[in-house]
C-alpha cells in the first residue's frame, strides 16, 4: 500500500516538475513566433467611398484601443483589461513610416488583420483577428489607412511595450494562437436579408461577441457562435475609474437579458448614443457607435432574437461587485 502512494507522490512531482519546467519555458521564450509568412499580393485601391466605410470600421474598431487623447492612432494603454493578463499597449498605426505602419505593404496589413501575424512571424495576440470581414470592408480599411485623414497622419508618439502576464503568454503557447490565412474571398452579406447583416455587423465587423459572451479566452474568432456563453455576458471587466463591470447579457432571455428590456428603437438608440431608456448612461469599455446606421443596429436586435437564450442575472453581478467595492 504505502508502494503505491510513492508512486502517486512520485507521478505527481513529476508533473509538478515538468509544469514548472514549461512555465520556466515560457516565461523565457515569451509569445512564440512562426515562420514568416507568405504575404498575397494585393493593392487596394483608394476611392472615397471606401475611406468613408473604412473610417466607420476604425471608429467602431481601430479607435478604441489605438487612439490617443488627440485621436491619432498612436497607440495607447488598455485600460479595461483585467489584471491577470498584464499591462498592456496597442501600438502606433499612423503612417509614420518609423513608429508607424508606413512601411507595411497592402498585402501585410490584410495578412496581419485576418491572421494576428506580421510579415516577421512575430504573433500580436491581444489585437483582434477579422477572419469574417468581408474583402471590401477590409480593403476600405486598408484605404483609409492610408487616407489624408487627421488621426491617420504620420505622428512619432509610441506607446510603452506590453508587459504580458505569465498567464498571457501561457496563453499564446496553448488557446490563443494565430489563424491561418484563407485566400477564399468572403463576401458582404445580403443587406436586404436583416438576420444576415445583423450577424455580419455584430460578429464580422463589430466584434461585439467578443465582450458580450461568457469568456475571454473560449471564444472561436472564425465560428464565434462556438464561444462559450455565445452573447450571454457576464466578462468582467474595468470601466474608466477602475471599476469592476459585467458585460451585459444580450440574449433574449425574458428575465436577465434584452427582450423586456429594450425595444428595437430603444436598443438602436443605446447603442448609437450610450443612454439607456432611463437616461443612464453605459459604462466604459462600452462606448457609443453612431457611425452604425439604423438599419445596421435595427439589424443586430433582430439577429439577437436567433441567438440561444441564455439566464445569466448582469445586474446581480454588478450589484455584488459594487458592495464589495465600496
Ligand atoms: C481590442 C483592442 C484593439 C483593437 C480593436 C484593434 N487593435 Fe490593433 N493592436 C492592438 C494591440 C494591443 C496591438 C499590439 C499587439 C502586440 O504588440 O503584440 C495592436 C497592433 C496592431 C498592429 C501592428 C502594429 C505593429 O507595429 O506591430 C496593427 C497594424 C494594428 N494593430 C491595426 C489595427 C487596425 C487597422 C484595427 C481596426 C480594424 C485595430 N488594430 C484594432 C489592439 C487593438
Ligand atoms: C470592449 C467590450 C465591449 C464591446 C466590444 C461591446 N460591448 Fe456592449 N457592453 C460592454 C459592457 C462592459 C457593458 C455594460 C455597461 C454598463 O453596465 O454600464 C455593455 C453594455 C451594452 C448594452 C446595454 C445592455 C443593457 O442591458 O443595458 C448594449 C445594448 C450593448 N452593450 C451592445 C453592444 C453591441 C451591439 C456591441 C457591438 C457593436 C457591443 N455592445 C460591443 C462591453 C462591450
Amino acid at each position: 500500500m504505502k508502494k503505491v502512494f510513492k508512486y502517486i507522490g512520485l507521478g505527481l512531482g513529476c508533473i509538478l516538475a515538468l509544469a514548472g519546467g514549461f512555465c520556466a519555458y515560457v516565461a523565457i521564450v515569451g509569445v512564440p513566433a512562426y515562420d514568416p509568412p507568405v504575404i498575397p499580393e494585393v493593392t487596394v485601391e483608394k476611392t472615397p467611398a471606401r475611406i468613408a466605410r473604412g473610417e466607420v470600421i476604425a471608429q467602431i474598431q481601430c479607435m478604441a484601443c489605438h487612439a490617443d487623447n488627440e485621436n491619432r492612432l498612436t497607440g495607447k494603454h488598455l485600460a479595461e483589461v483585467p489584471a491577470l493578463f498584464g499591462t498592456l499597449y496597442s501600438k502606433n498605426i499612423t503612417q509614420d513610416k518609423e513608429k508607424g505602419i508606413g512601411n507595411w505593404t497592402d498585402g501585410e496589413l490584410i495578412y496581419f488583420l485576418r491572421t494576428g501575424v506580421r510579415r516577421d512571424g512575430t504573433y500580436a495576440p491581444i489585437m483582434p483577428q477579422y477572419p469574417n470581414m468581408a474583402d471590401e470592408d477590409m480593403k476600405s480599411v486598408v484605404a483609409w489607412l492610408r487616407s489624408d485623414r487627421f488621426p491617420v497622419q504620420p505622428a512619432g508618439a509610441e506607446a510603452p511595450e506590453s508587459e504580458l502576464s505569465l498567464v498571457s503568454k501561457l496563453l499564446t503557447h496553448t488557446l490563443m494562437k494565430p489563424l491561418s490565412y484563407s485566400p477564399k474571398l468572403v463576401s458582404l452579406p445580403d443587406s436586404t436579408d436583416e438576420v444576415a447583416l445583423g450577424r455580419y455587423t455584430a460578429d464580422a465587423i463589430g466584434d461585439c461577441y467578443s465582450c458580450h459572451s461568457g469568456d475571454m479566452i473560449d471564444q472561436s474568432k472564425t465560428h464565434p457562435e462556438r464561444s462559450k456563453g455565445y452573447y450571454g455576458g457576464g466578462i468582467e471587466m474595468k470601466d474608466n475609474e477602475g471599476k469592476s463591470v459585467f458585460t451585459a447579457n444580450l440574449t433574449f432571455d425574458d428575465q436577465t437579458g434584452i427582450a423586456k428590456k429594450y425595444t428595437k428603437e430603444q436598443f438602436i438608440r443605446v447603442v448609437k448614443t450610450g443612454v439607456r431608456p432611463d437616461g443612464s448612461i453605459l459604462r466604459q469599455p462600452m462606448f457609443p457607435r453612431p457611425m452604425l446606421s439604423d438599419q445596421e443596429v435595427g439589424a443586430i436586435y433582430e439577429f439577437l432574437k436567433t441567438v440561444p437564450k441564455i439566464k445569466n442575472d448582469i445586474a446581480q453581478k454588478n450589484a455584488e461587485v459594487q458592495l464589495a467595492e465600496k
